[in-house]
């Protein structure tokens, strides 16, 4: 059983992310979502908000599932079995910062692997912060996000307003 990580904060989960979820899925017997639960200020949505949209958003992926983690993602993939942390690259900006941190995740355990999967160019551009930005002027992030996540971040940051 080749089992994979797709980490990240998803705050909140993007098509960019679902895209490289679904790849992975097709690469991997198993592939877990690994929200990244460490305490933050700074999130829009809550851990469990996050999974749960993770949750709706690959329902339809039968060997993908989800789950919180804290502390080191190497100490999680020791502890779950897991041989592979997959990331998406959607551009030269993001190689330098996911090389930096491939290389200490191999330092720290030695078996588990990094794979770097290009985003699809449709979606290089698409970034939960962007995407917050956008909807909190207003602008519509229709396709950049399922609709019920949408949604859910307009009634989040209307919620922020008043
Ligand atoms: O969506 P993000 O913000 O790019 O996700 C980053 C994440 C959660 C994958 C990364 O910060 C992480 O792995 N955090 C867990 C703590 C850890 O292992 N830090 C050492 C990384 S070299």
């Amino acid at each position: 059983m080749h089992r994979a990580v797709c980490p990240g904060t998803f705050d909140p989960v993007t098509h960019g992310h679902l895209d490289i979820i679904g790849r992975a899925a097709q690469v991997f017997d198993e592939v877990v979502v690994a929200v990244g639960v460490n305490a933050s200020k700074n999130r829009l949505f809550a851990p469990e908000e996050r999974i749960a949209m993770l949750e709706r958003a690959t329902a339809d992926l039968d060997n993908v599932r989800v789950d919180g983690f804290t502390g080191l993602l190497t100490t999680y993939c020791v502890e779950h079995d897991v041989q592979a942390i997959v990331k998406g690259l959607r551009a030269a900006r993001d190689f330098d910062y996911e090389l930096q941190m491939a290389q200490m995740n191999a330092q720290l355990a030695a078996g588990v692997q990094t794979v770097f999967l290009p985003t699809s160019p449709q979606h290089s551009f698409v970034a939960s912060s962007l995407v917050k930005e956008v909807a909190g002027y207003g602008g519509d992030v229709t396709g950049l996000v399922p609709d019920f996540v949408r949604d859910l971040l307009t009634k989040r940051l209307a919620s922020r307003r008043s």
